[in-house]
């Protein structure tokens, strides 16, 4: 028969494709269209790259090939769309011998993983979710790590939008959770971070901006970079920080200048521009602190134009709140003397009570005692954490659904607050005492907030609570959880399942995974990311006791008050894996 060799398939004669138009070759991975135009022969996937329908059923006008469902239209010699949405369709070798009709029916790329990139810079620069989670599938089908996936989002995301968004942030928080998710979530979790942090239509592109000639030292850069941030003068702030960063300054003293800047303000931006920071020194320790200059001044922007709270009435009557952190924070360095020959502070729990208390004066001196009895600043920071946690597992029902986002916004800064303490660190004793500022400023959220746990929620599994009611098996109750989340407030009953999970003694990782499922099918809002990485965070500081479990009912409570949702963004994921994993894709409509 003259095969030009093994990899191809006779699709029929020349004559019979002559005749009928166009025929279909049935490989071995995906049907294959044969069409006949103008005397030419081409060869194509026959399943639309849109959404599978069978493109034999199309119609070809002057080389043009139109799919019948939603009329995306591809060259029918090269496989390119002109409706960008569609995507190409895969094209392949054709050849004519003798008379016959041979196609290659494998289809392939040279260099996968060189290809699957540029498709995915290519969805990115578009904003399109279906090219993007198939350049998503591709690029792990081709053995691409995750670490270079979300450092090509990254980079793309810190170029084409002037300053950190909520997408970066979202493509973080998941970045941090892929070593604990399984292979199906972290594809979803690549896809979610992509499609967020592609979201720049309409944005200006960022402008680089240039370090300074001079290396000052890392104080003077510091105080440089409170002063900027003051008197929000964002040029000079950014320049500042390019300098630091080319002097080679570390992290941690980058973290120490930054946070120090950021708490001119007091809780600025509800907690959101401290939460943008540590979320960019999170991004960079997921891709490489060489990219440190194309990353961290994005977040400079927000920090000096942030809002703070002292501009607020709330936190200036009927008590002065800004007053108190100041006074207290005048004094961190002669309480941080006092405290640096004890060792061995552990009070986390106790101390977390006490900022639960409702005199914001008494709240400060708990906080001066431990400094005073040896809590670093990092110590402090848990403790915060976990007071924040706490406001969102017993956020009573009764409040009104917005203000789930008002205890939500203090959990995450705290929990950012605790990370970025814990970069800092305690190696320059004099280093973190303005960083210090972000845990008042914290203290003073957490107690504005009390109103939320008035009545408080039940903690379950607490005060004689039955549990048994509920499943057994560690998957019947995931499966339970799961399929309370699928329907709408089922906040208590997500919290229970939580609670019976981790009394039972079943892994903490399964439960964790099953919450990042319940996350990832949704279309979930930029909180619900920001709540499962913190609340994920807290866990791992906290471990498996009461703290732990009452730090993932808040991750539970929080997800269930907010699902379900239309779930597009699964629905796109799901195409695009069965489009790449081949098959006949629309086999229905094609019988049909
Ligand atoms: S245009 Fe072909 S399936 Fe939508």
């Amino acid at each position: 028969m003259d095969a030009p060799n093994k990899e191809f398939a006779l699709a029929g004669s020349l004559e019979e494709l002559k005749a009928k138009g166009r025929l279909v070759v049935h490989g071995g991975h995906r049907p294959i269209l044969v069409i006949y135009d103008r005397g030419r022969v081409f060869a194509l996937d026959n399943r639309c790259p849109h959404m599978g329908f069978p493109l034999e059923r199309g119609s070809v006008e002057h080389g043009i090939l139109t799919c019948h469902w939603h009329d995306a239209r591809f060259d029918l010699e090269s496989g390119c769309t002109f409706d960008l949405w569609a995507d190409d369709v895969p094209i392949c070798p054709v050849e004519v011998r003798n008379g016959n009709v041979w196609v290659k029916t494998a289809f392939g790329h040279a260099d996968p993983a060189a290809h699957w990139h540029q498709r995915l810079a290519n969805g990115l620069a578009h904003d399109i979710g279906l090219v993007i989670a198939k350049a998503v599938h591709g690029q792990l089908a081709a053995d691409v790590s995750l670490t270079d996936i979300v450092r090509q989002v990254a980079l793309f995301g810190a170029q084409n939008r002037d300053g950190w968004g909520m997408g970066l942030t979202i493509l973080t928080a998941l970045g941090n959770l892929l070593p604990v998710l399984p292979e199906e979530e972290a594809y979803l979790a690549l896809l979610h971070g992509a499609r967020r942090a592609a979201d720049c239509d309409g944005e200006a592109p960022r402008r680089e901006r240039a370090p300074l000639g001079s290396r000052p030292d890392a104080a003077a850069l510091k105080r440089w970079l409170r002063r900027w941030a003051s008197v929000r003068h964002r040029e000079a702030a950014e320049r500042t920080l390019l300098t630091a960063i080319a002097a080679g300054v570390s992290p941690a003293v980058l973290a120490d200048a930054l946070l120090a800047a950021g708490t001119e303000r007091a809780f600025a931006d509800t907690g959101h521009s401290l939460d943008f920071i540590n979320k960019a020194f999170e991004c960079l320790d997921l891709i490489g602190w060489e990219h440190a200059a194309a990353l961290l001044p994005t977040v400079v922007g927000q920090m000096v134009a942030a809002r703070g709270a002292e501009e607020s009435t709330a936190w200036r009557q009927p008590v002065d709140l800004v007053a108190l952190c100041e006074e207290a924070a005048s004094e961190l360095p002669e309480l941080f003397a006092a405290g640096r020959g004890a060792r061995g502070w552990s009070d986390h729990a106790a101390l977390t009570r006490e900022l639960l208390s409702d005199d914001p004066a008494k709240i400060v001196d708990v906080l001066k005692a431990a400094i005073r009895a040896g809590a670093a600043p990092a110590d402090l920071g848990r403790s915060l954490a976990y007071g924040g946690a706490l406001r969102v597992a017993r956020f009573g029902n009764a409040n009104e659904h917005a203000d789930w986002e008002t205890a939500h916004h203090v959990f995450t800064h705290a929990n950012a607050v605790h990370q970025m303490l814990k970069r800092i660190g305690t190696a320059n004793a004099d280093g973190h005492l303005m960083a210090v500022r972000g845990v008042l400023h914290g203290a003073m959220a957490l107690y504005l907030t009390r109103y939320l746990n008035v009545p408080p929620a039940r903690l379950p599994g607490e005060g004689g609570a039955q549990l048994d009611d509920l499943p057994t098996g560690a998957e019947m109750i995931r499966a339970a959880l799961l399929d309370a989340f699928d329907r709408q407030r089922q906040v208590d009953l997500a919290a229970r399942l939580v609670a019976r999970h981790l009394t039972l003694g079943y892994s903490p990782q399964a439960l964790i995974a099953t919450l990042a499922r319940a996350v990832l099918r949704e279309d979930a809002g930029f909180h619900a990311y920001q709540m499962l990485e913190a609340g994920v965070r807290q866990f791992t500081a906290w471990g498996g006791a009461d703290e732990g479990r009452h730090i993932l009912i808040a991750v539970a409570r929080y997800l269930a008050a907010h699902s379900p949702t239309e779930r597009a963004a699964l629905q796109t994921a799901d195409i695009a894996r069965r489009l790449m994993r081949g098959g006949e894709l629309h086999k229905e409509a094609g019988a049909s």
